[in-house]
C-alpha cells in the first residue's frame, strides 16, 4: 500500500555515492528531505540537485538531511556528480541513492507505471526525528520543484511541533500564523501567546508568529 502522512518511513539499506546507507542509522535525530528524480544526466534534475546542493545551510539551520534518489548506479552518480558541480557552480553535498535494483523505489511507491514504467517521478518526502512521514508531493518529470517550497514546509512543521500553530495559505516566514483550534484554554492561550492574539471569528484566531 502506498505510503501516507503519519506513517513511518520504511527502513532501508542502499548504495549511494556516500557509501551504504542504513537509512533510520543515517538519518539519526535529525529531519530529512528523501526525493527522487527520472535519471542521472537529465537537464533539470541537474539543476534540482544543485539547487539543494546551494541549500545546504539552509537545511542544515533546521537540523534536515537532505537525500537524494535515481535507479541508476554509483558509477554512473559520481560522473554525473562531477557535471553537476561544474554546471551549477556547487559541491554536491549529501548523498544520492544507487537504487538501480529499485528497491527503496518500490518501498516508497517512486515508480508510477502509467507515467513511466521504469523509472521514477519526482516523488518528496519530509520525514521528522520520530521518522514519521510528514509531507508526501509528486511532480511529474518535467517539472522541477521548488525547494524554497520544501524549507517553507519544514519551516511550518516545525513551527507546528514547537507551538501549537499552524501556518496559513501562503504563509512565509515571519507572517502572523494561526492557533490550532484545539487550543481553547484562556489561561493556556494565555501563556503560549503572550503576544496575544486576534479573533476574527471563533475558529480563526490570528497570532505573530511566536519564535520571532
Ligand atoms: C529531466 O530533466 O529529468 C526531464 C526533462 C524533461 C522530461 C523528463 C525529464
Amino acid at each position: 500500500m502506498a505510503l501516507r502522512l503519519g506513517d513511518i518511513a520504511p527502513d532501508f539499506e542502499q548504495d549511494s555515492s556516500e557509501g551504504r546507507i542504513r537509512f533510520h542509522a543515517w538519518l539519526g535525530d535529525s529531519w530529512g528531505v528523501l526525493f527522487s528524480h527520472p535519471a542521472d544526466y537529465t537537464p533539470v534534475c541537474t539543476t534540482e540537485l544543485g539547487l539543494t546542493a546551494r541549500l545546504k545551510d539552509e537545511f542544515a539551520r533546521r537540523g534536515v538531511k537532505a537525500i537524494a534518489l535515481s535507479v541508476d548506479t554509483v558509477d554512473s552518480h559520481r560522473g554525473w556528480i562531477a557535471d553537476i558541480n561544474e554546471t551549477q557552480s556547487t559541491e554536491v553535498n549529501f548523498p544520492i541513492l544507487a537504487d538501480a535494483d529499485r528497491k527503496v523505489s518500490q518501498l516508497y511507491d517512486m515508480i508510477h507505471p502509467n507515467a513511466n514504467e521504469t523509472l521514477t517521478v519526482r516523488s518528496l518526502f519530509i520525514i521528522d526525528p520520530n521518522k514519521k512521514v510528514r509531507l508526501i508531493i509528486t511532480y511529474p518529470a518535467s517539472t522541477g520543484r521548488n525547494f524554497n517550497e520544501v524549507l517553507r514546509v519544514i519551516d511550518s512543521l516545525q513551527l507546528t511541533d514547537s507551538h501549537s500553530v499552524a501556518t496559513p495559505g501562503n504563509w512565509q516566514d515571519g507572517d502572523d500564523v494561526v492557533i490550532v483550534p484545539s487550543l481553547k484554554d484562556e489561561a493556556v492561550l494565555r501563556e503560549k501567546f503572550p503576544k496575544g492574539y486576534q479573533a476574527v471569528r471563533p475558529y480563526l484566531r490570528l497570532t505573530p508568529q511566536p519564535n520571532k
